[in-house]
């Protein structure tokens, strides 16, 4: 009988790749991919330990698990449980001393031995969580149906330390791939048909893989090498952090006709002080002066972000500041998340917390007004003439659903095979999470 695996993200994009190279290790030993834990022969959780709430979803989800493998059991059917991601890496053990069920803890730099942590687990449970000498991507196999748009991890771990966040814990030090490396994960991507590749890194802006002859390359060089590969129409890039954007990067954006005109660039808050207290080593206005050169450089870039509300310590003169910098910038789309202390984290020892109520009340006030930019954004597009990136089916019959350069979802009607193809779409209306529009052109406009 064939057998299946189930492979789900929890996490960041670099969680999501991790997971489609998962699929990619599995479906090497044989395994076809399925998107339903009841008939899968090995269930993998890529865990998220960003926050507390995404950390404690792992826990739910074994306790249903355990009762599904003694399901299966009961049929003669084997069901092997895996925790991979960063909540396997910062818990290890502990995962199986909660949660017996599970047969593999593996850590995000060490999946690519899954097919020997899986025979090892029949003899008993196992746990990796090593940051091996040895180089995963070195270890991974070939990549399969990635689609027309695809991520692909450049740069990982971070140094930053700012005070609220596990990820240097979790993911290690900052490395990069070599470029040669990228470059021929791009091109096998290319050859796989995809058109549009996200480089990814948890600060990919810190890029400096070493070169053919070995001096580093930032990640300005690197867009311009993927720039040229045939059948590559574009690049984009993230996370960025504003400490590691260099004036390379900016020209890049105005030169490079294939990076889209789109930045997510975190800021979590817009008072000094707080950004002070978070480590992030940075001002408000400082950020404000780098956005105020990237628009310079590339009018029409959409702006993204990422911020925290209720760090402790924040008065409300703080949160005002932060919404003074939202007002002020204006963005396309963001993420907004209450503070959530992480154990071994700097914040998470302070003794002033914010109440939760007080955070809750924030985060609305932020939200309404993110929600209302992102509205008028969305409007803001009708009747305007897009290049769209087809992804896939839309979610009507006759329908596709790409996105434009700026990454707006656009649904319209148009034939499947257009899917993989960029073509001219005019926008008729806008709605709430994405806009709908005509075909103009089978031709993309540049
Ligand atoms: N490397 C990226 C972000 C990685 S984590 C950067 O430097 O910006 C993604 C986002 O999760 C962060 O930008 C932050 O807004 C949020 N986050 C991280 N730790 C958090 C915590 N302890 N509580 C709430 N949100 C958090
Ligand atoms: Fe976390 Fe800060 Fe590193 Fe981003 S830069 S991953 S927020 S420590
Ligand atoms: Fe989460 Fe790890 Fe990504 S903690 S946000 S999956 S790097």
């Amino acid at each position: 009988m064939l057998k299946k695996a189930f492979v789900k993200s929890y996490g960041c994009q670099m969680n999501a790749y991790d997971a489609a190279r998962m699929a990619d290790v599995l479906g090497a030993e044989g395994y076809a991919a399925t998107d339903s834990p009841e008939d899968a022969d090995i269930v993998v959780l890529n865990t998220c330990h960003i926050r507390e709430k995404a950390a404690e979803k792992v826990y739910s989800e074994l306790g249903r698990l355990r009762v599904l493998k003694g399901a299966r059991q009961a049929q003669g059917l084997d069901t092997r449980i895996v925790v991979a991601g960063c909540v396997a890496q910062a818990e290890g053990a502990e995962i199986q001393a909660r949660q017996p069920a599970v047969d593999v803890v593996v850590g995000p730099q060490s999946y690519h031995r899954l097919p020997d942590l899986l025979a090892r687990s029949r003899e008993r449970r196992v746990v990796d969580t090593e940051f091996p000498v040895e180089d995963k991507f070195d270890h991974l196999p070939r990549r399969r149906t990635p689609g027309s748009a695809a991520f692909l991890t450049v740069q990982e771990g971070c140094d930053k330390f700012c005070a609220f966040c596990v990820v240097p814990y979790t993911r290690g030090a900052e490395v990069s791939r070599p470029v040669a490396a990228v470059l021929a994960e791009a091109q096998a991507l290319a050859d796989a048909g995809v058109r549009e590749i996200t480089l990814i890194g948890q600060n990919v802006n810190a890029y400096h893989g070493a070169g053919d002859d070995g001096a580093p390359v930032g990640l300005a060089e690197l867009v311009r090498l993927v720039a040229r590969i045939p059948g590559i129409a574009r690049i984009r890039y993230t996370t960025s952090h504003p400490n590691d954007f260099d004036d390379a990067l900016i020209r890049a954006h105005a030169e490079i006709p294939a990076l889209m005109p789109y930045l997510h660039l975190p800021v979590q808050s817009g008072s000094d002080r707080i950004l002070g207290a978070m480590n992030r080593k940075h001002t408000g206005d400082q950020y404000r002066r780098l956005i105020e050169r990237v628009r310079r450089a590339r009018p029409d870039i959409a702006l993204s972000s990422d911020f925290i509300v209720g760090f402790p310590g924040e008065t409300d003169a703080d949160f005002a500041d932060t919404l003074r910098l939202v007002r002020e910038i204006g963005f396309q789309s963001a993420f907004s998340f209450k503070y959530s202390p992480r154990p071994g984290t700097p914040a998470a020892d302070r003794a002033d917390p914010v109440p939760e109520t007080v955070m809750a009340a924030r985060l609305a006030e932020l939200q309404a007004l993110l929600d209302s930019q992102r509205y008028a954004y969305q409007r803001a597009a009708e009747g305007r003439v897009f290049d769209v990136l087809v992804e896939k089916p839309g979610r009507h019959p006759g329908q596709v659903a790409g996105k434009t350069p700026h990454l707006l979802a656009v649904q319209f009607d148009a034939a499947p095979h257009h899917i993989g193809s960029v073509v001219s779409v005019r926008i008729q209306r806008a709605g709430t999470n994405s806009l709908f529009g005509q075909l103009v052109s089978e031709a993309a406009a540049a």
